[in-house]
């Protein structure tokens, strides 16, 4: 955790964004896989983490803004728990830890909040994304579970977004933490993979890797593919052969629980051949450029069309683009290659905060989503700030599917030369991302450097 006095300070900047009301937060519970003893590993809500940094299962809080009282609600262990799990420190510890002193039995929680509601009193709760705390909210506010999130208080989460947007130098430290184990993941991955091999062999070993370095694990289910035109392939079944490319989307929590997000591609047999190498080539310097391009006060969306158009204009190069880029850009043909969006933002969850809704941290009320296939996928177009934390992850994909389907409609033959395509289907697909800090006067690509540029690559992959 990080010291008392900042989460003391983050939820008094919240009570004065908010202004008056009560503001109610649920903490995670353990869920369980197949039977009520044999849960997942515990994962405790981001934003009850940001403001009360406590990571612990079955804890609620509040924040009474107009009697400026901060309340903790949890539980002792029962004496069983402590036979099987073994004791653990008494909860006004865990008050102390973050800087609350009013800290009651869990039950007493639907008391406060029925006197609350029976004066009138505003009760701001966040989306909940956990069936238990759907179910928690129905038993403490009467919501219907199912219409619940329809309740949620626009302002809590306006306001949480505002200030998790921005991250202190302590969070940097935490991201770069983790990027220090997510680094060692990929040159691990880079050195161990063979032809002969199989993805999971690799895929555990850097999973055991993130878990051995002193961090909390995983930010997410790592994406280790040879079918790397499949954008978040979860499956780890494929032999590694000669001649394949693989997709390492991957990243490892800080022991504070903030994520990072790296994605390499490299050649499993140490050499990319030539027509892999023109493809990376053209992802690579998208990347570049999109990076170059990153300040305050530049809609990301700019920098996601700007990068599509570096992505166009290389496979125009190559053929399988015709006519004029910008106009394939704007009509949208790029989505053939790039469905996805350039990046969303990134801090205590990988996709940050997107649990509150996507909309209310990639978008504003000026800057709506786009409803054209490709650049509705993109995660965050607003304008940036200094210290929001952001993925940048330009990538060609050459999906079967959907060029199929493109091609039968005869979508954007203005644009795309399908003849070519044709010849590409079993390529796969690349991706090449990193995490950036926005900063005053432009960015930082945060963490070491990680393999990237082709001689880097091959050397680490040979
Ligand atoms: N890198 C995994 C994701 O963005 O979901």
């Amino acid at each position: 955790m990080f010291s008392a006095n900042v989460y003391t300070e983050r939820r008094k900047r919240l009570k004065k964004n908010i202004g008056s009301g009560i503001l109610l937060f649920l903490g995670n519970e353990e869920s369980p896989i197949n039977y009520p003893d044999n849960s997942y590993v515990f994962r405790q809500d981001s934003s009850f983490l940001y403001f009360w940094g406590l990571d612990l299962p079955e804890l609620a809080a509040i924040i009474d803004i107009d009697e400026d009282r901060d309340i903790l609600f949890g539980r002792e262990l029962t004496i069983d728990e402590k036979v099987w799990i073994g004791p653990r420190p008494a909860l006004n510890e865990y008050g102390l830890k973050s800087g609350v002193d009013d800290v009651v039995a869990f039950d007493r929680l639907q008391a406060e909040l029925l006197q609350a509601n029976q004066k009138g009193r505003d009760i701001h709760f966040l989306p909940q994304y956990r069936p238990q705390n759907l179910i928690r909210i129905q038993q403490l506010l009467g919501i219907d579970a199912a219409l619940a999130n329809a309740s949620a208080s626009e302002a809590f989460i306006k306001a949480v977004v505002a200030q998790r947007s921005i991250k202190t130098r302590e969070e940097i430290e935490q991201i770069e933490a983790a990027l220090d184990i997510t680094c060692e993941m990929q040159i691990l991955a880079m050195n161990m993979s063979k032809p002969g091999m199989y993805e999971k062999e690799v895929a555990g070993a850097m999973a055991g890797l993130s878990y051995s370095r002193g961090g909390a694990g995983l930010a997410f289910p790592i994406i280790f593919t040879v079918r790397g035109h499949i954008q978040h392939n979860p499956h780890h079944g494929n032999l590694m052969q000669a001649g394949d490319m693989i997709v390492n989307d991957c990243g490892a929590e800080s022991a504070m629980h903030y994520a990072s997000d790296i994605t390499r591609t490299f050649p499993v047999s140490g050499k990319f051949d030539q027509r892999q190498r023109e493809i990376y080539t053209i992802v690579f310097e998208a990347q570049k450029k999109a990076i170059e391009a990153i300040q305050p006060g530049v809609e990301y969306r700019e920098v996601h069309l700007l990068a599509c158009r570096h992505l166009t204009a290389g496979l125009k190069a190559l053929g399988l683009v015709k006519d004029d880029v910008d106009a394939a850009v704007a009509a949208g043909a790029h989505a053939l290659f790039m469905p996805g969006g350039l990046g969303h933002m990134l801090g205590l969850d990988v996709h940050d905060m997107e649990g509150l809704g996507e909309d209310y941290v990639g978008y504003t009320d000026e800057i709506q989503r786009s409803e054209q296939f490709g650049t509705c996928n993109l995660r965050l177009a607003r304008v940036l700030e200094s210290g929001f934390v952001i993925t940048v992850e330009p990538g060609l994909y050459f999906i079967p599917e959907l060029i199929d389907q493109w091609k039968a409609e005869k979508r954007f033959e203005e644009f795309i030369n399908y003849n070519k395509v044709e010849t590409y289907k079993n390529f796969g697909g690349i991706r090449i991302e990193d995490d950036v800090l926005v900063l005053e006067d432009g960015c930082r690509v945060l963490g070491n450097p990680i393999p990237k540029a082709i001689e880097d690559v091959e050397a680490f992959s040979s």
